[in-house]
């Protein structure tokens, strides 16, 4: 499959056309940014990192009957996906208050919920991605109300899944993003991508930060913690 012009840069990704026009190739940046992109930087093979993680995380919700873009990795950097129009919804699911969660409440970070969190953003860099409820989103026209029931039930099929897996290498998932995109046929599946950017990682025993929040907080160590995330998933 022939890479072919670029269609969409974004911030840690970039997007081109390829000879099918229902599939597209995804290129995976070092560029990391935070806070809307007002902080920016690179952290050292990132994109490889996050190219082979999400990879593996579509791959293992595709085993589990969850519909994905995942077509197939071509490089390190590179994966061949269906090409969908983006769903401009941040979906973000919580098990473990942190982040915006516990600034926004005023609570700790560490609680676990009896039950996880579901919330969305409005996809809007201009906005800021501000924070909606699900009639917010069907006022918009962002999603029709039986897209947003699919996409609730897929996000929480999705952490079921991941919540097990990441147990059993050790990690605790705090909390995660998702996308969801439509196909040409109009079918909703999962997009973009599950990675260390847009998930929080804990160490299951010593609680340790194993994900973006290291570099967003200046906590050092970036690129330790994303090579720590890639071995314990992929082993390597
Ligand atoms: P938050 O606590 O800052 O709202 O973040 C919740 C989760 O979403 C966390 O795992 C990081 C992820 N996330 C993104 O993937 N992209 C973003 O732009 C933001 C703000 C958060």
């Amino acid at each position: 499959m022939n890479k072919g012009n670029l269609i969409y840069e974004g911030k840690a990704k970039k997007v081109y056309e390829t000879d099918d026009k229902d599939v597209v190739l995804v290129d995976y940046k070092d560029d990391a940014t935070a806070f809307n992109g007002l902080k920016k930087g690179t952290i050292v093979g990132k994109g490889v990192v996050n190219n082979k993680v999400t990879n593996f995380m579509m791959q293992l919700l595709e085993k589990e009957g969850v519909k994905t873009h995942f077509i197939k990795e071509v490089s390190d950097r590179e994966t061949l996906v269906k090409r969908v129009s983006i769903v401009p919804l941040e979906v973000i699911i919580r098990n473990i208050s942190a982040g915006s969660f516990a600034k926004n409440y005023g609570v700790e970070e560490g609680i676990v919920f009896d039950e996880p969190t579901i919330e969305f953003s409005y996809k809007n860099d201009d906005l800021g991605d501000p924070l909606i409820n699900s009639y917010h989103a069907i006022a918009l026209k962002l999603a029709t109300k039986e897209e947003i029931e699919l996409i609730k039930q897929m996000a929480f099929k999705v952490n079921e899944v991941m919540k097990k897996f990441f147990l059993s290498v050790g990690v605790e998932l705090v909390d995660f993003k998702l996308e969801f995109g439509r196909t040409s046929d109009g079918t909703i599946v999962l997009a973009d991508e599950i990675s260390p950017d847009t998930c929080r990682f804990w160490d299951s025993k010593t609680h340790e930060k194993l994900d973006k929040d290291r570099f967003r907080r200046d906590l050092g160590n970036v690129e330790d913690a994303y090579n720590e995330m890639s071995k314990r998933i992929l082993g390597q």
